[in-house]
């Protein structure tokens, strides 16, 4: 059993907290773009990272999780970049939703930050500080799932 980074990225914040993930743990697969080359089998615990267009993940998320197959993903734990870096945002509950509707049990803890846009929005960001949290937010998640 595995663990898995994917997430879907246009302008490459949401790249930065997933490299940062895939990095703090040990045994993981390395952070990769949706789709990846060959589908999850195996994997004990997904981390799914969505950046937020228009209220929306992109719809190549979308499209990805509906190709997973819950015998072949234990635990997916959510997290995304956006605007507003809630993580509550729109985004982030619309693929735990999805998640879930496939059958696939989610950590309800989920990690976000601001991330850039449009040249000056959030200029900076994600910055050293969110990349610490997101550190920390992977190894409690990772912890918290070991043996379930
Ligand atoms: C076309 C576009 C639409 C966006 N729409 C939203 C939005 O509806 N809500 C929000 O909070 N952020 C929005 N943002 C900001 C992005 O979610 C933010 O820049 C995020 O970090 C993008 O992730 P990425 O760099 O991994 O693609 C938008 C950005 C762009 C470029």
């Amino acid at each position: 059993m595995k663990t898995w980074v994917l997430y879907h990225s246009k302008g490459g914040n949401t790249k930065k907290i997933s490299d940062a993930i895939a990095e703090e743990l040990e045994d993981v697969l390395k952070s990769e773009q949706i789709p990846p080359a060959y589908p999850p089998e195996n994997v004990a615990l997904l981390f799914l990272g969505t950046g937020e267009y228009a209220g929306k993940p992109d719809p190549k998320m979308i499209e990805f999780i509906r190709t997973l197959n819950p015998n072949r993903v234990k635990n997916a734990a959510v997290f995304g970049t956006s605007g507003s870096g809630l993580a509550t945002g729109k985004a982030i509950s619309a693929v735990k939703e999805l998640l879930k509707e496939k059958g696939i049990s989610v950590v309800d803890e989920s990690y976000s930050c601001k991330g850039k846009f449009f040249l000056f929005m959030n200029r900076n960001k994600p910055d050293a500080n969110d990349i610490k949290g997101a550190k920390e937010f992977a190894r409690k998640v990772y912890n918290g799932t070991k043996g379930t």
